[in-house]
Formats: structure tokens, C-alpha cells, sequence
């Protein structure tokens, strides 16, 4: 017994603060091989009249040890480093993350330039800010023409020189002054006319211009690129149609129409019951603006063409209003997101 009560003296006096010590007062007094283990193996030897006090007071002891072992246990988890329960919800779903999505004329012009890249077009750049030069009189327009009268193009108030380009033709002008034929170029970009806004018109908005240079350029090439181009954006069953037309840069001229891709060639409020949709404008360069550019026109040829994108993007889609594009009402861009 009175190994007993020093045993019990030793677990009251324990204590620990390493998980080593821990481990030693559990191979002491908890493990089966412990010296509680062991009066409790020694039971056998004991009287049989003092077995029932004996087997009282070892009970006792290892409760006791196990308690300890508990407190011992609590206290050096309590002594790490500290760390916070956590202060959030670690199980609740994340928050939603909302989707962004390109802008429906980014998506269309992505998909113009696409579809020409694999036939041999690059892109150009060139300035929005733009000079009486590149944007009129290199491309051949006569003194007067109405396209240069101050309700069409905006003019810098200080220089009349200058003006916000009215059209991607200028960049025609300039890649042809800085390049070598052949040139086979797209040029997609803002252009601005003095028009008030309505569903059809706005005084901001985003043109292709593309065009090829080189011997022996025909409107053949014009027409097949053209119609390449309807198939690809609109459909294999799209029908183009060609309509003399005139710019002053190009000789001959054409408007360029499409079947309706909306009734399909039956008539509808979009094609105003025609059938038919106008979507470029296009025409064999002028020999006039290679002679403005030093290309040689006896040499050369090329054909251009230029289209409005918020055009073909309106008829993707069914857009029937121009100023959706420029008002950035979330309702309208959210419906882009799959694209
Ligand atoms: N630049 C013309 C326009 O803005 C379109 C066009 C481009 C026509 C090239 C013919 C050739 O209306």
C-alpha cells in the first residue's frame, strides 16, 4: 500500500511541457507495461481478504493517472502557438464570382478579322485623329464633295486641317505610303460623323475597311473574297448581291447586300421587306489614289471594301438598336457572356 500512495504523490506532482515528457508519464503510468500496469499484475499475490481493498485502491490510482493524463494533455495543447477557431464558415459555398464578357463589337470584329486572316489579310493600325490628306484628298474626294461640309465630319475648331477620321480608309493611305505591293491589309477601327443619335445612327461607330494590292488584282477577287467572307460570317446558304454604286476612291463601285439572314430572303421589318440587306460598301481602287500613294498604277491593282461592324453585329443577333452598344446597360452586354 505504500507504494501505492507514493505512486499516487508522483501523478499529482506531474507535470509537463513537451509532448517528450507527455509521452514518458504515458509510458509510466498509462501504458500496460506502466507501473500501474504492473500492480495491477501483481493482484494474484495478494491475500485474498485484502484483495478487494487492493483492487479498490489500484482502480483509484489509475483513474487518477488517466485524469491527469487528460489535464496534462489539455495544457500543452493550450500552450502552442495560438490559434484563432477559425472566424469564418470554412463549409459555406464561395461567393459567385460574376462572368465578364467581351463587347458584342469586339466579339464581331475579332470574328471579321478571323475570317479574313486565313485568307492572307493582316491589320493595320492608324490614327482616329486625322488629317484633310489621308482622309479626303488622298482617297480622290473632289474639292466640294459633301462628305467633307462641316454637318458630316467633325473638324478641329483651330486647324480645319484636322479632323476626327471620318471613315478606315485612312489607313489605307497610309499603309499604301509606307508599303510595298503586294499589300493585302484589314484596318478595323472607330470612325465619327456629326449625326444625331437615333436606333440607326450614331455619331460614333466602328468600320473594316480591307483591300488588296498587287499585279493583276481583278474584281473577280473582289466578288469570290467578298462572297467567302457572307458564307463564313452568316451562313453557307447566304446569297450576296452586288449594286453599282459610287466613292470616290474606287472605279467601279459597289454596294454589297446579303439575303436578310433573319427571314431569310423573305422579308421582314430588318430588311424592310426586301429580302435584302446592304453590309459593305467596295470597289477597284482608283488609279488616282495609287498615284497619291507612289504606287505605281500601270503596274497595279487592288480592290477595297469597307463595312460597318455595329451593322453585321446588329444582324447576328437581331440587334435592333444602335445605341445598345454604347449605353453599357449591363441587361444587354450580360447576354454576350457564352461568345
Ligand atoms: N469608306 C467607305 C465608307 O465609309 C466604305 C468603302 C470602303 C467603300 C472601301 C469602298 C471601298 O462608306
Amino acid at each position: 500500500m505504500s507504494s501505492i500512495d507514493k505512486i499516487k504523490d508522483e501523478i499529482l506532482k506531474a507535470s509537463s511541457v513537451s509532448s517528450d515528457e507527455l509521452e514518458a508519464y504515458r509510458v509510466r503510468f498509462i501504458s500496460k507495461k506502466s507501473i500501474i500496469g504492473e500492480l495491477f499484475s501483481q493482484m494474484k499475490d495478494v491475500a485474498p481478504a485484502d484483495k478487494k481493498a487492493y483492487g479498490q485502491s489500484i482502480n483509484e490510482l489509475k483513474s487518477l493517472a488517466q485524469n491527469k493524463f487528460q489535464e496534462l494533455i489539455k495544457s500543452l495543447e493550450g500552450s502552442g502557438p495560438s490559434i484563432d477557431p477559425a472566424p469564418f464558415d470554412l463549409t459555406l459555398p464561395s461567393a459567385k464570382g460574376t462572368l465578364g464578357s467581351l463587347h458584342p463589337i469586339t466579339i464581331t470584329r475579332n470574328r471579321i478579322i478571323e475570317i479574313f486572316e486565313k485568307i492572307g489579310f493582316n491589320v493595320s493600325d492608324g490614327p482616329e485623329i486625322e488629317d484633310d490628306w489621308h482622309n479626303f484628298t488622298a482617297l480622290n474626294f473632289p474639292p466640294n464633295h459633301p462628305a467633307r461640309e462641316m454637318q458630316d465630319t467633325f473638324f478641329l475648331e483651330k486647324d480645319p486641317d484636322i479632323a476626327l477620321r471620318t471613315h478606315t480608309s485612312s489607313v489605307q493611305i497610309r499603309v499604301m505610303e509606307n508599303k510595298e505591293p503586294p499589300i493585302r491589309t484589314l484596318c478595323p477601327g472607330r470612325v465619327f460623323r456629326n449625326e444625331a443619335i437615333s436606333a440607326r445612327a450614331h455619331c460614333i461607330f466602328h468600320q473594316v475597311e480591307g483591300f488588296y494590292v498587287n499585279e493583276n488584282v481583278s474584281f473577280v477577287d473582289l466578288k469570290q473574297t467578298l462572297f467567302h467572307f457572307a458564307k463564313e460570317m452568316f451562313g453557307k446558304d447566304t446569297k450576296v448581291r452586288f449594286r453599282p454604286s459610287y466613292f470616290p476612291f474606287t472605279e467601279p463601285s459597289a454596294e454589297i447586300d446579303i439575303s436578310c439572314n433573319i427571314c431569310k430572303g423573305k422579308g421582314c421589318n430588318i430588311c424592310k421587306y426586301t429580302g435584302w440587306v446592304e453590309i459593305a460598301g467596295a470597289g477597284m481602287i482608283d488609279p488616282n489614289v495609287f498615284d497619291n500613294c507612289n504606287i505605281d498604277s500601270e503596274k497595279y491593282t487592288g480592290f477595297a471594301f469597307g463595312m460597318g461592324i455595329e451593322r453585321i453585329a446588329m444582324l447576328i443577333w437581331e440587334i435592333n438598336d444602335l445605341r445598345l452598344f454604347t449605353e453599357n446597360d449591363i441587361r444587354f452586354l450580360d447576354q454576350f457572356k457564352s461568345y
